[in-house]
């Protein structure tokens, strides 16, 4: 297994996931971690993210000693490299020209990292690689015992390694996929290098899990908030392999989710895979909860705090669970731990709907602690759940409460979840549900007028929103056709009775927000 010492930069969790694409388990550590830390892991190498600080001033990171001393392989990731060369005797140098984006790099030296990785070869004779740089300090003198291995016109010194020691360093970010050969680097790295074997696989994955989940639970009884996403999804049929028969799932109908939801989740998890699942018709309630309320922040407290009202209630009437299961993922615990440590970078933290109080005095599981959401999918087509649910849109925990502008009504969540189930029908006829990230329709409570045969219909008005983004942090509008939109836009009209106007959405994040509230 790999360790990553993370110093900032936003590519990190980028590495790890592309260690684990390559069937090498790895995990994420603060790069202020102690020895003792960094030698309990006992990592078969060491990875040094990059960051964005520079090693020229003197209170900023360094990795810990230990790093260097334990004896494993050390590759160094641009921060990571300079700090390297730095820690170890080198020179680093701050430049005003920075460097950013496309750059080729020229192999030299003949080392193990690099050698026959290439994406031209040189009439010199030496490999050229396209890779993807951003930095502005470089290495300018080589710690000793180090060779250059390579370099590019903007960083004379863009890789070196003191190869009897097993040092990497690479100015250049073989992480992401602008580095066209980035992946071979790595797992030449880990495979070659530090010695590791593929091992971390979706099946073994699953086999790992469902002994460790045995062990810890036990014959106890565990409860789990199943919401229909893709984690408290997984993490139900996992579970349900482990445990079988020791698994109650609570299903909270809020009526607030999408049209047939509640009863399509129920087909699958309790008819289909026949797991225990209570669920509970809560939209009255939730709907007597949220009634004279606006505010959109006071609307999540009401629709978080009520689930967790709802399910410590149904809770308490199984009185011999003991563990309560989570779909906590990795991303969240690094997050948390971030922010823990006044690190964090600037990360939303969302109020989820699973966000249960600490006073439930049950023991945690968690089994998907330690995977990224793409392995979470993985899991998910292996253990048999339905490809159209493990790739499905996000749904905000608060559902179409925070999809229905101002106060929330019954009416209004009706009508919205036909406007919306008709988009989402029509994007899927036509190739398009999976071209964008996130789709859905927003309810505005507002009339305008419109006419219908002879006469004026004075009806509300529904925006229909489509985004592509990568990582929901950023995102652009969906282009869809103009034809597409037209067909949207009629069918609505036509069909959902209430309905006299359909806009599009033609705002970006930033600054507009994917969702309205
Ligand atoms: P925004 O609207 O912040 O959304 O651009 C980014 C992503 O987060 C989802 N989202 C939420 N998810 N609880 C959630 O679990 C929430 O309160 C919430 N608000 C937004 C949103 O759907 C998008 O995918």
């Amino acid at each position: 297994k790999i360790l990553i010492l993370d110093f900032g930069s936003q590519y990190t969790q980028l590495i790890a996931r592309r260690i684990r694409e390559i069937g090498v388990y790895c995990e994420i550590y603060s790069c202020d971690c102690s020895a003792d830390e960094v030698k309990n892991f006992a990592p078969n190498g060491i990875i040094l993210s990059g960051g964005p600080e520079t090693v020229t001033s003197s209170d900023t990171p360094r990795a810990p000693q230990i790093v260097f001393e334990l004896g494993v392989p050390v590759l160094g990731i641009c921060y990571g490299m300079q700090t390297m060369a730095e820690q170890l005797g080198g020179k680093v140098e701050s430049s005003d020209h920075r460097e950013f984006g496309y750059a080729q790099i020229r192999a030299r030296g003949h080392s193990k990292l690099l050698l026959n990785i290439e994406d031209h070869a040189s009439p010199e004779g030496f490999g050229l690689l396209d890779v993807w740089m951003s930095h502005g300090d470089r290495v300018v003198e080589l710690p000793t015992g180090f060779k250059l291995i390579a370099s590019s016109d903007g960083a004379p010194i863009a890789g070196i390694a003191d190869e009897d020691k097993h040092f990497y360093a690479l100015q250049f970010h073989p992480e992401v996929t602008h580095t066209k050969q980035g992946g071979r680097i790595l797992s030449r790295f880990v495979l070659e290098i530090c010695g590791c074997q593929a091992l971390w696989n979706a099946s073994n994955i699953i086999e790992d899990s469902i002994s460790a989940v045995r062990e810890k639970v036990g014959g106890d009884q565990v409860i789990l908030g199943l919401s229909g996403g893709v984690d408290s999804s997984v993490v139900a049929a996992l579970l349900h392999r482990a445990i079988g028969e020791q698994l109650t799932c609570v299903f909270v109908d809020t009526g607030l989710l999408r049209l047939h939801e509640g009863d399509q989740v129920m087909a699958m998890f309790a008819q289909h895979m026949g797991i225990k699942v209570i669920r509970v018709d809560a939209e009255a309630r939730y709907m007597a909860a949220l009634a004279g309320v606006s505010d959109p922040e006071q609307k999540r407290k009401i629709i978080g705090g009520l689930f967790v009202e709802i399910f410590d209630e149904e809770a308490g009437k199984l009185t011999d669970a003991k563990w309560l299961a989570q779909g906590t993922i990795y991303p969240d615990v690094i997050e948390s731990a971030g922010a823990k440590s006044g690190k964090a970078h600037l990360i939303k933290s969302h109020h989820n709907v699973g966000g249960l109080p600490e006073n439930m005095k049950l023991k945690l599981v968690e089994p998907l602690r330690e995977l990224f959401k793409d392995e979470v999918r993985k899991l998910g087509l292996e253990l048999g759940l339905p490809a159209d649910m493990i790739h499905r849109h996000p749904f905000p925990g608060p559902g179409l409460g925070v999809r229905i502008l101002g106060e929330v009504k019954k009416q209004y969540a009706d009508l919205l979840r036909q406007a919306d189930a008709i988009f989402i029908e029509e994007l899927y006829r036509h190739d398009l549900y999976h071209k964008v990230s996130q789709a859905f329709a927003v309810f505005l409570p507002v009339k305008s007028v419109g006419v219908m045969g002879d006469g004026r219909k004075y009806d509300y008005v529904v925006a229909i929103r489509a985004v592509e983004t990568i990582d929901f942090m950023t995102a652009r509008w969906a282009h869809l056709p103009y034809d597409f939109l037209d067909l949207i836009s009629r069918r609505i009209i036509n069909e959902v009775p209430g309905i006299s106007r359909v806009t599009y959405d033609i705002s970006g994040k930033p600054p507009a927000t994917i969702e309205w509230e």
